[in-house]
């Protein structure tokens, strides 16, 4: 059962969570399903740190836009005439309609339902019907902006002012998969998926490789991890295979390596949660996301992005072999999916309990303790 929502940020709750991983219990199963905690998940969490909204590719021209969200607050991203990428609340300022749905190209954000029009920069340049209104000032209606950053090709959008830089929250992160050379590498996919669990759930599955050899026995075998020493605002491991893990296990390396690779990269496919809800994998001769969007305490947008490094996407057969790669994702994926939804049915029990972790568990409460910690420092 839940507390009260006043209570539940009782650091008692969480005792058992901060204690060593292999001493430690998952979180109380009301964290999965309440809404009042998803409400203080959204406001701490995801309203105070940087998320990964997409990648700059997606938008290469001026007026190229993707309407997005960060735990379901619309979103806007768009090219201006520039080529800076920026981002704004994807509200009108006349009364509140969202402006831009999906993606696209556009001459002016042009609000469908009084025709309010908003340039790239989000001035709003012309207002049809408002000579009368009295005091009414163009330059006090301008679309919220956000702060948008990016990292090697990767935007990432932050609510609070306050917050630190994305290069100082994303730690050493670079150091560990810089070498991939991202901000070359082309976007060719993204697939959306409808997941009814709690976006945690989906982090948290793919943090662990303790369900690899059950739950994708036939697609990807068994693959062993080694955790990462890990600084700022992600944790992950490397699984130290040869081929690409972009492919299932009877596949043969379909693509040459990436050239650039070097160093910690060549030892294997790095593994990665980017917190709070972006899963990201690099490996020899491509890069996967995930980006885990809650749609309210046990529901979930899964978009799978992928991308190839550009000489790749060129060569004559990129489309009928990239087709093996996409089999390995849609495969696995459909699994994690269906794993997820299962483990969110039994935790909406009011009789599920906390449970104890396995030592190929330690991301599980890598995820669990950074969550915990931001929730009661908030
Ligand atoms: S709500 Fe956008 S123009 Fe009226
Ligand atoms: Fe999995």
């Amino acid at each position: 059962m839940s507390p009260a929502a006043a209570d539940m940020l009782d650091p008692a709750h969480f005792a058992n969570v901060l204690k060593p991983p292999l001493e430690a219990e998952s979180l109380p199963a009301w964290c999965y399903t309440d809404p009042d905690f998803h409400r203080l998940e959204i406001e701490r969490l995801f309203m105070k740190v940087w998320n990964f909204v997409g990648r700059d590719d997606l938008m290469p021209n001026p007026g190229d836009y993707l309407a997005t969200d960060v735990a379901s607050i619309p979103i806007i991203l768009i090219r201006d005439k520039d080529g800076t990428a920026r981002a704004f609340a994807n509200s009108c300022r006349h009364r509140g309609t969202q402006l831009l749905t999906g993606e696209g190209n556009c001459k002016a954000i042009v609000c469908p339902y009084h025709g309010w029009a908003f340039d790239f920069d989000g001035a709003l340049v012309s207002v049809p019907g408002m000579d009368e209104t009295v005091g009414f000032d163009k330059d006090d209606h301008a679309l919220i902006p956000l702060r948008l950053e990016s990292w090697a090709g990767f935007l990432f959008v932050n609510f609070d002012a306050k917050a630190e830089s994305l290069a100082d929250y994303l730690g050493t992160l670079s150091d560990h998969i810089g070498s991939y050379n991202f901000p070359d590498m082309v976007t060719t996919r993204r697939k959306v998926w409808d997941v009814a669990c709690n976006w945690k759930v989906y982090l948290e599955n793919q943090r662990e490789s303790y369900h690899v050899p059950i739950v994708h026995r036939e697609s990807l075998g068994d693959q062993v991890a080694t955790p990462l020493d890990q600084e700022g605002a992600w944790s992950g491991s490397l699984i130290p295979v040869e081929q690409t893990a972009g492919v299932m296990k009877d596949e043969t390396t379909p693509f040459p390596p990436i050239k650039s690779l070097a160093g910690e990269a060549l030892e294997g496919s790095h593994f990665l949660g980017l917190y709070p809800s972006t899963y990201f994998v690099a490996t020899t001769d491509c890069f996967w996301w995930m980006e885990i969007k809650p749609r309210g305490p046990a529901r979930i947008e899964l978009v799978v992005g992928s991308g190839f490094p550009r000489e790749t996407v060129a060569r004559d057969d990129f489309e009928s072999v990239v087709e093996r790669y996409y089999r390995r994702w849609d495969t696995s994926h459909k699994e994690d999916n269906d794993i997820c939804e299962l483990q969110q049915a039994g935790l909406t029990s009011p009789l599920a309990l906390p449970g104890r972790l396995a030592r190929r568990e330690r991301g599980v409460n890598a995820v669990d303790r950074w969550i915990v910690e931001r929730m009661l420092a908030a």
